[in-house]
C-alpha cells in the first residue's frame, strides 16, 4: 500500500516486474487530475504513448479527446490511466502474466484518487477490472457497482477508428456518465 503519488510514480517508473520492461521507452504512468470524480482506464500504451510517456496522445486519444468535448468533459478534469504502464510489442494485448503483475499500480491509482466513476475502455480494462466473465459487446452502455465505485464499460477509443458505428455508442455512453456525475 503506498500512501503518496512520488512513492507510487517512482516504483513504476523504475519497474522491471514484468516482460514488458525490456522494450519500453517510458512507463506511461498515468495523467490528469488526481482528485477526479471520474477516472479512465485503458488497456496499455501504444507507440506514441510510449515515446512521450502520457496516456492516450496517438490516434485514439485524439479521437477520445474530440468525443469528450463532444460532451462537454475536459481531459484536465479526468484521471486516466492502463492497465499495462509499458507498451506490449506490436499493440498486443497484455498478456495475463503482464496484467497481474502490473494491476497492483492501478489498484493504488483508484484508492489515491478515489472516483466515483470509472470508465472501462474495452474488453481489456473490462475482464481485469470486473472479471474475465464479462463480454465488452453485453456490457457496454450498463452500470455496474463494484466497492462503492460506479463502473461504466464502453469501447476502446482504438474500436472507434475501424467501426464509425461505435462512436455513436461511445458518445453514448459518456452521455449516460454525465448524467450521474451531475446526480
Ligand atoms: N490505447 C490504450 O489503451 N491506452 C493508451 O494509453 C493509448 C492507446
Ligand atoms: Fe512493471 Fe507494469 Fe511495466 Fe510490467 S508493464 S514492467 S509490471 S510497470
Amino acid at each position: 500500500m503506498y500512501d503518496n503519488w512520488e512513492q507510487l510514480e517512482a516504483e513504476a517508473k523504475q519497474c522491471r516486474k514484468c516482460k514488458l520492461c525490456q522494450n519500453r521507452n517510458h512507463v506511461v504512468f498515468g495523467t490528469g487530475n488526481k482528485n477526479a470524480k471520474l477516472m479512465f482506464i485503458g488497456e496499455g500504451p501504444g507507440a506514441d504513448e510510449d515515446m512521450q510517456g502520457i496516456p492516450f496522445v496517438g490516434k485514439a486519444g485524439k479521437l477520445m479527446n474530440m468525443a469528450f468535448e463532444a460532451v462537454g468533459l475536459k481531459r484536465e478534469d479526468v484521471y486516466i490511466a492502463n492497465i499495462v504502464k509499458c507498451r506490449p510489442p506490436s499493440n498486443r494485448n497484455p498478456e495475463d502474466d503482464e496484467a497481474q503483475a502490473c494491476l497492483n499500480y492501478l489498484r493504488n491509482q483508484v484508492i489515491l484518487v478515489k472516483p466515483e466513476i470509472i470508465v472501462l475502455l474495452g474488453s481489456v480494462a473490462l475482464k481485469n477490472i470486473l472479471g474475465k466473465e464479462y463480454g465488452i459487446t453485453a456490457s457496454r452502455g450498463k452500470w455496474f457497482e463494484k466497492k462503492g465505485i460506479s463502473y461504466m464499460p464502453t469501447w476502446h477509443p482504438a474500436a472507434l477508428l475501424r467501426d464509425e458505428t461505435k462512436k455513436i455508442d461511445f458518445i453514448k455512453d459518456l452521455k449516460e456518465v454525465m448524467k450521474r456525475m451531475e446526480k
